[in-house]
C-alpha cells in the first residue's frame, strides 16, 4: 500500500485540521522510509547476508518412535493375549540345566551341537534359545498352562543378512489334559491369519528336537508371493518359520508333570524374522545398527 491514499483521505478532515494531520502524516512517512532504508543498507552490507542461501531446504525435527522389533513384538503379543495366553519372560544368562538338561538335552548329547553356544563358564551360558522358559515356567506351576515367552537370544555366529550373533524369538507353550496336535496347528495357523492375512497357507514339516516329540518344523506360504515363487522363498513358495511339537515325556519328567495325565505343545517363533517378512527387510543387521535413515521408516 503506498501513501498517496492517506495523503488524499486528509481532504475529508476539518479545514483548519488539515495543515497540521498533513505536517504528522508526512512525519509519519519520513520515519518509515528512513527506517526501511536503513534496514535494507544494513541487510545489505550484512556478511551473513552473502552466506545465506535462500534455497536451502529447512530441517527438519527427527521424532522419536517404537523400533520395529518392539512394534512387531507388540503385534505378536497382543495376537497370543486375544487366544488366551500369558506373557512370561526368563533370563538371559541361564544355567546350562535349563538351556539343555531338562530340554531333554543331557551333556554330550549331539543335538547340543544344533546350537552354536556362547559359554560364561562350564556351566553358564547366554540363552541359545527361549526353550528353557518352558521349564521354568512348568516348575513354577501345575497345568493348565498357556504362555508365551519373548526375548533375546545369542548364538556363536558371524554376522552376515540372515545371522546375527543375538536375535529375538517367542517360545509358546501350552500343557493341559487332552491336548493334540492339532490344537497346535491351529494355533499357529490362526496367527498367521492374523498376522499376514487369512489367505495365509501354513505347512508343517516332520523334525527333530530333543525337547518335543514329535517334532515338526513349519513353514508359512510366502508372504511376498503367495507361494507362486520368488526371490525371498527362493522360488519354493513357502518360508520357514520356525519348529514346533508336543512336549517330550522326558521334559514333563524334569518338572514332575504326569505325563500320562497331561499332554502339552510347545513351539518356537522368530521375532526378527518375522519382522523381515512383515516390512520386507532383507537383511537382519539393520534391526541393530541404529541407522536413523533405517529407523525413520517404520
Ligand atoms: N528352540 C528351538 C530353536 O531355537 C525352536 C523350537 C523348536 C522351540 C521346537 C519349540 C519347539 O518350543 O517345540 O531352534
Amino acid at each position: 500500500m503506498g501513501w498517496d491514499p492517506l495523503f488524499q483521505d486528509l481532504k475529508n478532515a476539518a479545514e483548519h485540521e488539515r495543515p497540521k494531520l498533513g505536517k504528522q502524516l508526512n512525519e509519519l512517512k519520513n520515519l518509515v522510509s528512513n527506517a526501511l532504508e536503513t534496514a535494507q543498507t544494513q541487510w545489505r552490507s550484512d556478511a551473513v547476508h552473502d552466506q545465506l542461501d535462500l534455497s536451502l531446504p529447512g530441517r527438519k525435527p527427527y521424532l522419536g518412535r517404537r523400533h520395529p522389533l518392539t512394534k512387531i513384538l507388540d503385534e505378536i503379543k497382543s495376537i497370543f493375549v486375544s487366544m488366551g495366553f500369558v506373557i512370561e519372560d526368563g533370563p538371559e544368562i541361564e544355567s546350562d540345566y535349563y538351556n539343555f538338561e531338562a530340554l531333554n538335552m543331557p551333556r554330550n548329547h549331539p543335538a547340543r551341537d544344533m546350537q552354536d553356544t556362547l559359554y560364561i563358564s562350564e556351566d553358564i551360558v547366554l540363552r541359545t534359545h527361549t526353550s528353557p522358559v518352558q521349564v521354568r515356567v512348568m516348575e513354577n506351576r501345575k497345568p493348565p498352562v498357556r504362555i508365551i515367552a519373548p526375548g533375546r537370544v545369542y548364538r556363536r555366529d558371524t554376522p552376515d543378512a540372515s545371522h546375527s550373533p543375538f536375535f529375538h524369538q517367542v517360545e509358546g507353550l501350552v500343557v493341559d489334559e487332552g491336548i493334540n496336535f492339532g490344537d497346535l496347528k491351529g494355533v499357529i495357523t490362526a496367527f498367521a491369519h492374523k498376522m499376514f492375512g487369512s489367505d495365509i497357507r501354513v505347512r508343517f514339516r516332520p523334525s527333530f528336537f530333543p525337547f518335543t516329540e514329535p517334532s515338526a518344523e513349519y513353514d508359512f506360504i510366502c508372504v511376498f508371493c503367495r507361494g507362486k515363487g520368488c526371490r525371498v522363498c527362493k522360488n519354493t513358495g513357502w518360508v520357514e518359520i520356525s519348529g514346533a511339537g508336543m512336549v517330550d515325556p522326558n521334559v514333563f519328567d524334569y518338572v514332575n508333570y504326569d505325563s500320562e495325565k497331561y499332554t502339552g505343545y510347545a513351539f518356537g517363533m522368530g521375532i526378527d524374522r518375522i519382522a523381515m517378512l512383515k516390512y520386507g527387510i532383507h537383511d537382519i543387521r539393520l534391526f541393530f545398527e541404529n541407522d536413523v535413515r533405517f529407523l525413520e521408516q517404520f
